[in-house]
């Protein structure tokens, strides 16, 4: 593709290198310091006026320090007469798309406005916790699915026994629902509340019958792991065959493997949009095929 610059920083590095390759792209150098005080600092140097430049940036880990420097070289790039084209697989802030308790800040509206103060043109993002976000965000945005290549990943690594997509809550019935029309399964959403006595997460399901099927479970994100390994418990204690978790983000916060691991899971099958030992899935060719949309 002719007329397109490609920027990232350090953490997204092989993603904008990657991206860069696929689209016959140069890159643009980003300089990144901390002073001694936290506080970052970042240059770009070059002639950018009239070009159009893709910012590929997932905002994890770190995210509030991600998103800062996303806002810093968006700024600084759209400044320069650029126009700016935010790549962020993982879009810090998604889950906070809605108040849930009294007072909270809706983050994701703020991230919107943030994203469109410093010259952002247009986002892509990854499989957004909840396309209802993407209302919240004042410039033309777009989320893809990772959902069809991590079915295909798992169609040509697995010969499944009757199968059953799972979503462990009802809020990612979409996804699984989604992800059980292309594998040809069934599929059910568990049911996640907060216990309100004890204020534990419970993951539960009436009459489940999962007996001697190969179950799918489908999510967004695995964070600290807690949902899937309750998940997969209740799957394991009606006697489910092999349990496998594929989701788009599995950030895999401190022992969140381990835990999964000590419950019986088979399988975590993810994808690069965070750095993460469980990548499994490249999301480049599907962000690649996005963007050749955008001219
Ligand atoms: C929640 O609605 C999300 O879809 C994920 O299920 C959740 O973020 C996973 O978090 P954790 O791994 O910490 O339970």
């Amino acid at each position: 593709m002719t007329g397109w610059l490609v920027a990232y920083s350090d953490p997204s590095r092989n993603l904008g290198t990657g991206l860069a390759n696929l689209m016959g792209a140069p890159t643009i150098e980003v300089q990144s310091k901390v002073f001694p005080d936290g506080e970052g600092c970042i240059r770009i140097q070059g002639d950018l006026y009239g070009n159009k430049v893709l910012l590929v940036h997932s905002m994890y880990p770190d995210p509030d320090k991600r998103l800062m420097e996303f806002l810093l070289m968006s700024h600084k790039l759209s400044e320069e007469g650029a126009e700016v084209y935010g790549i962020v697989p993982y879009l810090a802030y998604a889950r906070q798309h809605r108040v849930h308790n009294e007072g909270e800040v809706v983050s994701l509206g703020v991230v919107g406005h943030l994203l469109r103060s410093v010259g952002t043109k247009r986002l892509v993002t990854l499989d957004i916790h909840n396309v209802e976000g993407l209302g919240l965000i004042p410039i033309p945005c777009y989320s893809v699915s990772a959902l069809p290549s991590l079915a295909e990943y798992l169609k040509k690594k697995y010969d499944l026994h009757e199968p059953l997509c799972i979503s462990p809550d009802l809020g990612g019935s979409t996804r699984a629902e989604a992800f059980s029309k292309i594998l040809r399964a069934d599929t059910l959403s568990l049911d996640k509340h907060r216990d309100k006595s004890s204020g534990e997460v419970v993951v539960d399901k009436k009459d489940l019958d999962v007996k001697d099927r190969d179950v799918v479970i489908v999510d967004d994100i695995i964070a600290t792991g807690g949902t899937i390994q309750k998940a997969v418990s209740l799957l394991k204690d009606g006697c489910c065959n092999r349990v496998i978790a594929v989701c788009t983000h599995s950030l895999l916060i401190g022992d969140a493997l381990k835990k999964l691991e000590s419950v019986g899971i088979t399988e975590v099958i993810g994808t690069n949009s965070v750095p993460n030992p469980m990548a499994k899935v490249d999301i480049l060719p599907i962000l690649y095929s996005h963007i050749k949309t955008l001219g």
